[in-house]
């Protein structure tokens, strides 16, 4: 298989959002984790049954689950020529597996401090007919589609504690782990949805205007 791409950071740090740019200028398709634990759970499988507490609680989903749905998600065929990780791997066990079934040729990682992502989490809005990620203020949807945005059962301010604190007692420190094998770039999420996908088409060294 080609050479993948891990977009990493914090729960809210807009991984979501870029992940749709980065798609588009790589051509890899996007693989969320934590989308196909939601649709999972959405059609009642046994797996989404096993994922549905931890992920409503904001607890990370065990590694065996997580392991199995990648493992099967990289058989199609899509996969085959590299792809764009989003929110995966997000222990070192699950990144030290997933070193044995594909390259990683880069990880980008978004920072964003605690205290924005609670804002950014809590006024966080999907439209459930195409995906798209909006937010109340920052990222205001059109008027006519208004109605039919849905919130996620985990955007609260009770999980999103729990998942910050996964994130950092669990996940980051894959950050120094990939930094230390030189494939990590950092960039700041502090700031607007375009200056951050302006970053980010730089690193692939593509212009912004
Ligand atoms: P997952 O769906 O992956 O959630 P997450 O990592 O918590 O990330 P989010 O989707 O919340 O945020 P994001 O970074 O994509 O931000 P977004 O672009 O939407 O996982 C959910 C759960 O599944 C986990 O808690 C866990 O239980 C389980 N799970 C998933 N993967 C797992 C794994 N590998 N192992 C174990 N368990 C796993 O942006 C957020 C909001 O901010 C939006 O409203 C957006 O419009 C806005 N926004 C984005 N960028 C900006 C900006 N620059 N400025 C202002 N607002 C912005």
């Amino acid at each position: 298989m080609a050479e993948s791409i891990i977009l990493f950071g914090p729960p809210g740090a807009g991984k979501g959002t870029q992940a749709v740019i980065i798609s588009e200028i790589t051509g890899m398709p996007q693989i969320s984790t934590g989308d196909m634990l939601r649709n999972s759970v959405k059609n009642n499988t046994e797996l989404g049954k096993k994922a549905k507490s931890f992920m409503e609680s904001g607890l990370l989903v065990p590694d065996d689950i997580i392991i199995e749905l990648i493992s099967e998600r990289l058989k199609e065929d899509d996969a085959t020529n590299g792809v764009l990780f989003d929110g995966f791997p997000r222990t070192i066990n699950q990144a030290v597996i997933l070193s044995s079934i594909v390259d990683i040729s880069s990880v980008i990682c978004i920072e964003v401090p605690d205290k924005e992502i609670v804002k950014r989490i809590v006024g966080r809005r999907m439209d459930p007919e195409t995906g798209e990620i909006y937010h109340l203020t920052f990222r205001p949807a059109p008027n006519e589609i208004k109605d039919r945005l849905i919130q996620r059962k985990d955007d609260n301010e009770v999980a999103v504690i729990n998942r910050l604190n996964s994130y950092h007692e669990q996940t980051s420190p894959l950050s120094e782990w990939y930094e230390s094998k030189g494939i990590l770039t950092r960039i700041d999420g502090n700031q607007s949805i375009n200056n951050v996908e302006l970053e980010i088409k730089k690193l692939f060294k593509i212009n912004g205007d």
